[in-house]
C-alpha cells in the first residue's frame, strides 16, 4: 500500500513567532489524523530549527522547500542538503514551480539537487506541472511527462522509495482555481505510467503522488477519492492549522 501524505508548503510566509504558533497548533491537532496519513510541514529555512523543536513528540515531519546544488563552500545564500538533514528535516521539496519560474530552476539542476538530497538521507518531494499556456495548447501531458522523465529517469528503483511526486498545475497555484478531480486524476495516472515504464509496475504502484494547487478543506475529499491521488501539497491552506488538519482528514 502506498503512503498517503499531506504536506504543507509555508512558502515565504511566517516570521519566527508566527512559525512557532503555527507549528504548535499543527502538532497539537495532528493527533486527530489517522496514523496512515503522513503529515509534513515545510517552513522557510530560517524557521526550520525552531519549528522542528515545536514538532518534537508529534508525528509531523519537517521539510525544507529547496536545497543547494552543491555540497558546501563559497555559495553565498545557499543551504545544503546536509545542513537541512542536520537541522532535523526528513524531506525537501524540489522543483516547485515558483522556483522553476522565478529562480531559473532547470531539470538539469534538479537532477543534481535530487542526488544530493538523497545522498544526505533526505526524502524528496519533486514538483512537476504545466502552466496555463501549456494546458491551453493541450501540451499538459507532454510537459508533465517530460519533467518527470528528465529528473527521475536518472535514478534507480531503489531511489524511488525516497521520492514523492507532487503534480501542481501552475495555473491552479495560489489562484483559487483547482483542477477538477478528473483533470488531476488523468495527470496522476499519466505520471504513474511514466514511472511504470522505467521502473516497473510495482514501483509505480508504491509511488506516492500528491496534488497541489488550491487544495482546501472544501475540495480535498473529492481529489483524494481519485485512485491515483495520494494526498496533497498544500500552500495557502497550510497556513491555518485547522484547514491543514481538515485536509488531512479528507481521505
Ligand atoms: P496553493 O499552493 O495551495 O496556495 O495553491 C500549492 C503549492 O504551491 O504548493
Amino acid at each position: 500500500m502506498r503512503k498517503k501524505i499531506v504536506a504543507g508548503n509555508w512558502k515565504m510566509n511566517t516570521t519566527l513567532p508566527e512559525a512557532k504558533e503555527l507549528a504548535i497548533a499543527v502538532a497539537e491537532k495532528s493527533a486527530q489524523v489517522p496514523a496512515s496519513v503522513g503529515l509534513i510541514v515545510a517552513p522557510p529555512f530560517v524557521n526550520l530549527n525552531c519549528v522542528g523543536h515545536k514538532l518534537e513528540g508529534s508525528r509531523v515531519e519537517l521539510s525544507a522547500q529547496n536545497c543547494a546544488d552543491h555540497t558546501s563552500g563559497a555559495y553565498t545564500g545557499e543551504v545544503s542538503a546536509d545542513m537541512i538533514k542536520a537541522v532535523g528535516c526528513k524531506w525537501t521539496i524540489l522543483g516547485h514551480s515558483e522556483r522553476r519560474q522565478y529562480y531559473g530552476e532547470t531539470d538539469e539542476k534538479l537532477v543534481v539537487k535530487t542526488r544530493l538530497a538523497l545522498e544526505a538521507g533526505l526524502g524528496v518531494i519533486l514538483c512537476v506541472g504545466e502552466n496555463l499556456d501549456e494546458r491551453e495548447a493541450g501540451k499538459h501531458f507532454d510537459v508533465v511527462t517530460g519533467q518527470t522523465k528528465a529528473v527521475l529517469y536518472n535514478f534507480t528503483a531503489e531511489d524511488m522509495k525516497n521520492i514523492v511526486i507532487a503534480y501542481e498545475p501552475v495555473w491552479a497555484i495560489g489562484t483559487g482555481k483547482t483542477a477538477t478531480a478528473e483533470q488531476a486524476e488523468e495527470i496522476h495516472a499519466c505520471i504513474r505510467r511514466v514511472i511504470a515504464d522505467k521502473f516497473g509496475a510495482a514501483v509505480a504502484d508504491d509511488m506516492t503522488i500528491l496534488y497541489g494547487g488550491s487544495c482546501k478543506p472544501s475540495n480535498a475529499k473529492e481529489l483524494f477519492a481519485q485512485p491515483d491521488i495520494d494526498g496533497g501539497l498544500i500552500g495557502g491552506a497550510a497556513l491555518k492549522a485547522d484547514d491543514f488538519i481538515q485536509i488531512a482528514l479528507s481521505f
